[in-house]
């Protein structure tokens, strides 16, 4: 019998279906330095805790922007946004908690002006108008629920483990924590899971003005 390859491999897909399109992870032409990055979250979480936006499991974020002279604004749900969902069988797509006008996001908080975040925070806002701007933490063996969010997120993987992946639609991808630059298009159902046994950390930004084709 013939095994080579050609022959086991026909699973009568259509050529698009074969190949995998990775185009709503878009690399930028950015790079910074990963081992400052590390050092600043270390450094910002000898004093501030994750938020929990307002009790979700397996989930933490630290805000690095808020509404200027607000820090109410970035705590609970605030640290969150909505966001749709399909929840159940009935594949009916639901929000979840509350709106959030990204653009007054525009104060990079103080406590942490003498951390490398804020360098980086300059060269973003430089080149992209920016909504919130997080540190989100997700603890491992976990996952966020199957979702969209209004518009595309810029990624900076800071800790992570090649059990951390986004799946964007039907394609998964590994962002590895080598200074890379990531915008994701959040506006199509997506999710995010730590399979490894480590926290994984992520800058992660709101981006008003790009556009995904
Ligand atoms: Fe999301």
């Amino acid at each position: 019998m013939d095994t080579n390859s050609k022959n086991i491999v026909n699973l009568n897909l259509k050529r698009k279906e074969k190949i995998l399109d990775f185009s709503d992870f878009q690399k930028q032409n950015i790079k910074f330095d990963v081992s400052k990055l590390q050092e600043a979250y270390r450094q910002i979480v000898k004093t501030k805790k994750f938020d929990d936006g307002g009790g979700i499991s397996h989930f933490g974020a630290i805000c690095l922007t808020r509404k200027p002279g607000d820090p109410d604004s970035v705590k609970g749900s605030k640290a969150r946004g909505i966001y749709w969902t399909k929840p159940d069988k009935s594949g009916e797509e639901v929000s979840r908690d509350i709106n959030i006008d990204e653009s007054e996001y525009s104060e990079f908080i103080p406590d942490y002006e003498n951390t490398y975040f804020k360098e980086v925070f300059d060269v973003l806002s430089s080149k992209f108008k920016l909504g919130r701007v997080r540190v989100l933490l997700k603890e491992p063996r976990s996952t966020l629920s199957w979702h969209r969010d209004p518009e595309p997120r810029l990624h900076i993987p800071i800790i992570t483990n090649p059990g951390c992946l986004m799946v964007i639609d039907n394609v998964a991808k590994h962002m590895p924590a080598d200074g890379s630059v990531w915008i994701t298009n959040n506006t199509k159902y997506h999710n995010a899971f730590n399979g490894g046994e480590e926290n994984r950390v992520h800058l992660v930004a709101c981006v008003l003005d790009y556009k995904f084709n």
